[in-house]
């Protein structure tokens, strides 16, 4: 189970991680982007940050809510609104709920997923943040059928993330500024599906640490 504490813990480590990473993003965008990818990310979550001491006690849906109004309203690039509608539908999986269990979990994946592609019109293999959020979801769920506890399925979610990271590499960009480079792009490891897998990683520590 991840109660509602446990939530505003995972959110506030991940702020702590984008900062920590805002120079390596803003590099990573700079070779196929405008360069502005750790200071989007990490403008947002530093206003996750400020904003977390006052949502002690909410429930699990109230406080992903929140987290999504902050991204979409303080982050001007297209990741800010991605990652805020990302939240904003898992939010809705989550509801007045002050615990929230694997199956939750799966749901939370889902919805962010769905919510990332009905926004950015992207799919699996263009060359975004979905070429990690989507395997990671599919080895979260396989892991959690297989009768794994969360953090062993939330290690295989960012492991596969990080495979995923790996494989931008090796496509062309075919959404955001990054497509306009073609066959550029190559050899450039996506900045989004990057921060994805930071954010993955950072729910594995968490609750491996708890
Ligand atoms: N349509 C999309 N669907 C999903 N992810 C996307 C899409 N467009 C861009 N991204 C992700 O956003 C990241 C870039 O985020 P950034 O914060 O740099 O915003 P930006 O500079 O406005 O974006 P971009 O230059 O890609 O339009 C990309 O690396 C990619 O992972
Ligand atoms: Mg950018």
């Amino acid at each position: 189970m991840i109660t509602s504490d446990t939530l505003l813990k995972i959110i506030e480590n991940m702020g702590n991680t984008i900062k920590e990473n805002k120079d390596y993003l803003t590099e990573l965008d700079s070779k196929i982007g405008d360069s502005d990818h750790g200071i989007n990310m990490d403008k947002g979550f530093s206003a996750v940050l400020e904003k977390l001491p006052s949502l002690k006690g909410e429930d699990c849906g109230t406080i992903l809510k929140t987290v999504a109004m902050v991204l979409i309203s303080k982050v001007g690039g297209a990741s800010g609104p991605l990652y805020g509608t990302a939240f904003l539908k898992a939010a809705t999986a989550v509801q007045d709920k002050m615990e929230i269990n694997e199956e939750d979990v799966i749901s939370i994946f889902d919805e962010a997923i769905k919510g990332v592609k009905m926004r950015g019109k992207a799919e699996k293999g263009d060359k975004t943040m979905l070429d990690a959020l989507i395997p990671a979801y599919e080895a979260f769920k396989e892991s959690i059928e297989k009768g794994q506890d969360m953090v062993k399925a939330s290690y295989n979610a960012q492991k596969a993330a990080h495979e995923g990271v790996e494989y931008t590499k090796e496509i062309v960009a075919r959404k955001g500024r990054a497509s306009y480079l073609g066959e550029r792009s190559i050899g450039h490891q996506d900045p989004g599906a990057t921060s994805s897998y930071l954010l993955l990683k950072t729910i594995w520590e968490t609750l491996d640490e708890i």
